[in-house]
Formats: C-alpha cells, structure tokens, sequence
C-alpha cells in the first residue's frame, strides 16, 4: 500500500466530526444531527482503513451518498484524486457543494450513475470504499469493482433483502434446510447465507478477503468490513469458485 511517508495519521472522531460539520452543514452555532454523531464513528474507522493507504492513491467512493468517505479521505487524510459514484441526483447535488468546502486541493469526480455501470468506473482504481452499501448495491459494487480491476476494495454491505443477488438463493436453501419460520432466527441464516455467496464471489474474481467488524454492533447492526486485496492468484480462484459452484448447485441454480 506504499511508503509510510506518503501516508496520513487516521483521524479522531471529533476530528470527523468537525470535518462533517464543515462539509456539509457549515451553520455556525448548530450540531451535528443524532444520526451524524453515529455516522463520524463509523467515518474514523472507514478513514483509519483509508489511512494505510498512500494520499496519492486513485479511491473511488462507491454507492456514495453525499461521499462523506471521499470528501473526508480529501479533507483530512489529503486524498488528492477520488471518484465518486452514486445514482441519486440530491445527493450528487450536496455532495457538489461540499466538495466546493474542502479547504484542501483534491481532484473530485463526481459521476452521477448507477454502481453498476461500467462507463462510470475509473480503470483499475487503487481503492474502493464502499460504506453502507444498500441492497443490491452492495453486489453491484463487487462485481463492478471486480471488473474495472480494482486493487483493494473496502466494502461494508448494508441493509440485506429481496433486491440483494443471492436473496433468492439463500431463501431457498433455508427451506431446503429445514429452517424454522421464526423471523429473528430465519434471517440471521438468509443473512449468513448472502454474505457467504458475496465472499465467494470475491475470491473467485481472484481477490484475497477477510472479514471483521469495522465497529461495534452497538454503532449499527451492519458492522461488518469487507477487505478484499487483489491478488488473482489461479488456485485460490479455482477453489473459490467450485464451492461457489456447491452452494449455487445445492439449490439447482
Ligand atoms: C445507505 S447510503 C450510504 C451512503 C454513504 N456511503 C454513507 O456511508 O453515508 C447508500 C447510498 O447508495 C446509493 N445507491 C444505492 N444503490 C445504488 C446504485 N445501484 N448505484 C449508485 N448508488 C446507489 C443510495 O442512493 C444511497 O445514497
């Protein structure tokens, strides 16, 4: 991930949030909203994440939001080249805006598309952040980032229902099982399940992954971090995608 010099210390937390208030509310005399104060601690541990890699890293911050990550990586660990990408066009308005706050230079391409158009990828980007990727986005983000040859992604998948890519599947498969009805018990299986299928998937496109809270449980139910490096290495791929086979197999997809 390159030389320490080039790299930045990772951020405090009231370092976070005086950069959120700066951004994206900028009004003197009023505080960060409950939902904000929640978000800078899950921010400082995506920015320490971000933080091993070198400032002249190409980051691309995928299903983005208003890009708090990217604008953030920009303001205080002095990212100097970020794409942003994300399909909801108020939210590529504010991000606009509080990119025009950064009080540090930064080349900010803000691409208002679908996570899942190719087009709106920059060729093989150093690193993808992906934080709170909603649904199917989360999906869509490793398959594209997969594609455009990207050489570390940091994803943290959110919200899992039907729009997910192994919803289906995994529905299934509990059945199969011989799951019980119980909602609480049922979905942490179908949640499994899904991140199971999405691990895979990650190897088999040829990338090193582990798995680990990014915060605690008690910060937000969708705590866990992605980290996938690059490593195209034929065996691991091989075995990746013959127990993707089996799991997709065992329901006849
Ligand atoms: C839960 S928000 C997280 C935003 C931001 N990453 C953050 O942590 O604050 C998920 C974002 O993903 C965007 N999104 C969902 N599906 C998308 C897709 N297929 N392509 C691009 N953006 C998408 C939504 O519009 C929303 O802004």
């Amino acid at each position: 991930m390159g030389s320490m010099a080039a790299r930045a210390k990772a951020p405090t937390v009231d370092e976070v949030r005086g950069a959120l208030h700066r951004l994206f509310i900028g009004v003197r005399g009023t505080a960060l909203r409950k939902e904000d104060e929640v978000k800078a601690v899950e921010l400082a541990a995506m920015l320490k994440e971000l933080s091993r890699f070198r400032r002249d890293a190409l980051l691309v911050d995928a299903a983005a939001g208003k890009a708090p990550v990217g604008l953030l990586a920009a303001e205080l660990l002095g990212f100097a080249r970020i794409a942003v990408i994300e399909r909801d066009a108020g939210r590529v308005e504010a991000c606009r805006e509080a990119a025009a706050r950064l009080t540090r230079r930064a080349e900010i391409e803000v691409r208002h598309a679908d996570v899942g158009d190719l087009g709106a990828w920059p060729e093989a980007p150093d690193v993808v952040a992906a934080l709170h990727a909603c649904g199917f986005a989360a999906d869509a983000v490793i398959d594209a980032a997969a594609r455009a040859r990207a050489r570390f992604i940091l994803l943290v998948p959110c919200c899992y229902g039907k729009g997910v890519a192994f919803a289906g599947g995994a529905s299934k498969w509990a059945t199969l099982m011989g799951a019980p009805r119980q909602g609480a018990v049922r979905r942490r299986l179908l949640d499994a399940l899904v991140d199971a299928e999405r691990t895979l998937r990650l190897e088999s496109y040829g990338y090193e992954v582990t798995v680990a809270p990014l915060v605690s449980p008690t910060v937000t139910p969708h705590n866990l971090l992605w980290r996938a490096r690059r490593a195209v290495e034929p065996r691991a791929m091989e075995r990746a995608r013959a127990s993707l086979e089996q799991l997709r197999e065992a329901l006849g997809a």
